[in-house]
């Protein structure tokens, strides 16, 4: 069968009205023949699409779409989103409700569970997961082996990765009871991977989870204890690092969230898919981007700067870091809450000169012509550097922090894939460009490239 890959200008012409039944039809020229495709939810199945060809002998018709711009891969319940309203909401909680009335652990539970937890279930998920805070001591050693100057969110992911040796029932992923204690335990070990690899790279000794404290409140006990025998979190650190982790823990279906269903759907181990999830995210078009916001800071240096460095983005000399999103055209509705924890955090940390720079330049994009025609407004990444540093966490640090807030969201995917009936392993088309079919020339007989006269 030969695949569609010629334009349809040919034998078949389509015509894509929407006749009010709900489908989209299209007529083939040479028969005159009219294919009819469901809309279903304003979609079209691209299965639907193969009974359209462009040859009678063809493989039927493709769609294209690098980049899943306008592809839907699954049907989800977790996460909506509105980019033009600026709408997040958990489970159908609105996101600025969560930051302001919930905890950490109560949203993971929200977004894994599918409702939010009765008190004595809430009891238990906290008990069950800082109960699975420890990790075992040969991944002391483990996270031991790396270079004094190893990158903390390598060690996260390779540290997560090793995870799968020691949890082998982790393969039975069609046990629901093994799944959830592979939950319990990615929730609840993420922050001692993180927490220890950080200690690696700042050479201090491991500080082992302590489960009387609150989620964030060990985390920050595991990443600075010294030498006291309790850690003193303060109470306004402990909650705005609390709400960050709510602010990232879904973000329905973004790079590392399709890296998690994408792995996850050869049935690998949850440790497995997690890592390439945490991979995903490694990159700085995904939770790289508030370090960048802050090198671009540091390059501004002055509030009286920002006229000349905007002018510069218009002149298409580098982008405005923190703006713009592919899904939101309107203002991050993180970024809002995040502004607002800025202040409460600044409060106790002392007030970053950066800030300024920061509400200098969302002042003036936010009433420039460039931005408001492109509707670019800042998002989850503008303001969550300048709290991250102003808490003493170093830019290395900013991803991991992403990937320990994105755990729930994760599992929840991967959970949610596993049980869909309509899911199979990911496997996408593609379009072939190279070669026809060609005979092996033997190595002797290959052209060999003409050399010049100083053999350039
Ligand atoms: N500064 C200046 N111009 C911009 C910016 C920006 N930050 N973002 C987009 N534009 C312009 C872009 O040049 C284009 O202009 P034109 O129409 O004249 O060619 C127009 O706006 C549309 O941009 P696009 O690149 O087609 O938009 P996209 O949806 O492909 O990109 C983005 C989205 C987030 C990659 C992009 O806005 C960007 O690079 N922003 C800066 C990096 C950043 O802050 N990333 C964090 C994203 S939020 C974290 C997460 O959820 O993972």
């Amino acid at each position: 069968m030969a695949q569609a890959t010629a334009p349809l200008n040919g034998d078949q012409k389509t015509g894509a009205l929407s006749n009010g039944k709900n489908t989209l039809t299209s007529t083939e020229n040479r028969t005159g023949r009219q294919n009819g495709v469901p809309i279903e939810m304003e979609t079209i199945r691209a299965m639907d699409l193969r009974q359209i060809r462009v040859n009678p002998d063809d493989f039927g018709l493709m769609t294209y779409d690098p980049a899943f711009m306008n592809t839907a891969a699954c049907k989800s319940k977790i996460t909506f989103i509105d980019g033009d309203k600026g709408i997040l909401r958990y489970r159908g909680y609105p996101i600025e409700q969560l930051a302001e009335k919930s905890n950490f652990l109560e949203t993971a539970y929200l977004i894994i569970y599918g409702e939010l937890p009765r008190k004595s279930q809430y009891e238990d998920w906290v008990n069950d997961v800082m109960m699975h805070t420890l990790i075992h001591e040969n991944i002391k050693k483990f996270v031991d082996g790396f270079h004094y100057d190893a990158h903390p969110m390598g060690m996260l992911i390779s540290s997560v990765a090793a995870l799968s040796t020691f949890y082998t029932d982790a393969k039975n992923i069609f046990d629901p009871q093994s799944r959830q204690l592979q939950i319990f335990r990615l929730v609840g070990k993420m922050p001692t991977l993180a927490a220890f690899a950080f200690r690696h790279s700042v050479g201090r000794p491991y500080v082992y989870p302590d489960n009387e404290m609150s989620y964030a409140g060990n985390f920050l006990s595991m990443l600075f204890k010294m030498t006291e025998l309790k850690y003193k979190v303060h109470p306004v650190l402990e909650h705005a690092l609390d709400v960050l982790f709510i602010l990232h823990a879904d973000h329905e279906q973004n790079c590392s969230a399709s890296a998690m269903r994408s792995v996850g759907s050869s049935h690998v181990d949850p440790y497995s898919a997690t890592t390439a999830a945490a991979a995903a995210l490694y990159g700085p078009l995904h939770g790289g981007a508030n370090e960048a916001v802050l090198v671009m800071l540091d390059e501004i240096g002055n509030k009286n700067n920002v006229p000349g460095f905007i002018a510069s983005v218009k002149e298409g000399k580098g982008k405005l870091m923190g703006f713009g999103h592919r899904v939101y055209k309107n203002y991050d509705p993180r970024a809002k809450v995040i502004k607002k924890l800025a202040d409460e955090v600044f409060e106790v940390t002392g007030r970053s000169p950066k800030l300024d720079i920061a509400l200098e330049l969302e002042r003036i994009a936010l009433e420039d012509e460039y931005f408001i025609k492109r509707k670019l407004y800042p998002n989850v990444d503008f303001y969550s550097g300048l709290i991250y540093q102003a808490m003493g966490f170093p830019v290395e640090m900013f991803p991991v922090l992403f990937a320990i807030g994105r755990t729930p969201g994760w599992v929840s995917q991967w959970q949610e894939m596993l049980l869909d009936q309509e899911q199979k392993i990911a496997r996408p088309r593609q379009i072939y460009m190279g070669h026809g079919v060609r005979d092996y020339v033997m190595m002797g007989k290959r052209d060999e490239p003409k050399k010049g006269k100083n053999g350039a």
